[in-house]
């Protein structure tokens, strides 16, 4: 059997605590509980074990990441086996003092999230009063150092219309980069379709103002951009590919393709405690469930762009048709995909629909519409 390439990626989600509770959290509906979450030796022998694999970048992410008290030992190790690291965060958490530690750990990079423009929105989405105030503070911190940041927007029918000052507020606060998220119905925001989809109307004119804001700022700030498949003509290429380019690890140690990857349920993940990572990537059943093109149907078995995208998102797949080898709908040659943008219209007529919001680990999960 040929080895697959070598992920250049793994996103440790350190832990599912966070003080936010926002209702598109990519988090899974049923949360890691702390007493489950692997320690830290655990995640510094699976940081070691992914350099020797040939990883380069340790995305460090949650829940909220600065809720490890661990974190800046984590990040020290992680540069003494040889990795890029990225601290992807709300802010809440972290201290001047506590930046500065991250710095002399040799952190190299930080993706700040913001869920609004202004406190009103922000606190809302976020379901945080105050948090706002406190993410500005923690920026101006990040700027001092001089972490070179990316700034993290995920967009929805509630805020789209806020993009263009999310755009000036990456380059007040000297960011390199922003990324232009359009929710991703995975995990929490799933539940949340209603209150969450965009009209065709605002996909259509978020997509006008990130190629005017790219002409414009060229040089000055990169925009990443991912726009609303559910209106879309083709589907992203999710992970870069099943299995191709990275990985994620759960608090409790599963190894998995993808951070929705256990919504399917004929899938089982090893975890890092049992096996090698390097094992888990090459032979494991879950990784090679849907790497390549060989697994495909039709039509992606005979389309020119089988390489490009590899057929959408396996778990929007799933969600949608019921099969996670099926073409993803956010496709025009599935035979789904017009059921799925008259989904789409239908969602986002639904304007008053109520948010429901992640809950901390541990807790039961609440009906929609509750908090
Ligand atoms: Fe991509 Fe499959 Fe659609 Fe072709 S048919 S564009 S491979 S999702
Ligand atoms: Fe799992 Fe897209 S989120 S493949």
């Amino acid at each position: 059997m040929t080895l697959a390439p070598p992920p250049i990626a793994m996103l440790a989600e350190l832990t599912h605590r966070c003080p936010l509770a926002c209702p598109y959290c990519s988090n899974p509906v049923k949360l890691a509980r702390q007493d489950t979450e692997l320690n830290k030796e655990t995640w510094i022998s699976a940081f070691q074990q992914a350099a020797a694999l040939g990883v380069l970048q340790l995305h460090l992410s949650g829940g909220e990441p600065a809720s490890r008290r661990d974190l800046t030992e984590l990040v020290t190790a992680a540069r003494a086996a040889g990795l890029y690291t990225n601290l992807i965060t709300s802010g809440i958490g972290l201290s001047e003092r506590r930046l500065a530690d991250l710095n002399q750990a040799g952190l190299d990079h930080i993706q700040l999230s913001l869920q609004g423009t202004d406190a009103a929105m922000a606190d809302e989405i976020g379901g945080y009063r105050g948090g706002f105030e406190r993410k500005m503070q923690v920026a101006a911190w990040i700027a001092d150092i001089g972490f070179p940041l990316t700034l993290n927007t995920v967009l929805h029918r509630r805020n789209l219309h806020q993009l263009p000052r999310a755009i000036e507020i990456a380059q007040e606060m000297s960011a390199r980069r922003i990324e232009v998220a359009t929710v991703q119905f995975h995990g929490w925001a799933l539940r949340n379709r209603d209150a969450l989809m965009p009209t065709r109307e605002q996909a259509a004119e978020t997509t006008r103002v990130v190629t005017e804001a790219r002409a414009r700022l060229r040089g000055k700030l990169v925009i990443d951009y991912v726009p609303a498949d559910y209106h879309e003509e083709f589907p992203k290429r999710c992970m870069g590919g099943w299995g191709t380019t990275g990985l994620n690890i759960a608090p409790d140690g599963q190894v998995l393709p993808c951070h929705a990857a256990q919504t399917i349920p004929h899938l089982t993940f090893d975890r890092i405690q049992d096996k090698p990572l390097a094992e888990i990537w090459h032979r494991s059943d879950a990784f090679n469930a849907y790497r390549g093109t060989d697994w495909m149907a039709e039509p992606c078995k005979s389309c020119d762009r089988k390489t490009v995208d590899f057929g959408g998102c396996r778990c929007q797949a799933l969600a949608l048709t019921g099969d996670a080898s099926a073409t993803d709908p956010a496709c025009s040659k599935s035979p789904h995909h017009a059921s799925m943008q008259a989904q789409a219209a239908d969602h986002a007529a639904q304007v008053n629909a109520a948010l429901t919001y992640r809950i901390a680990p541990g807790k039961p999960v609440p009906a929609q519409g509750k908090r």
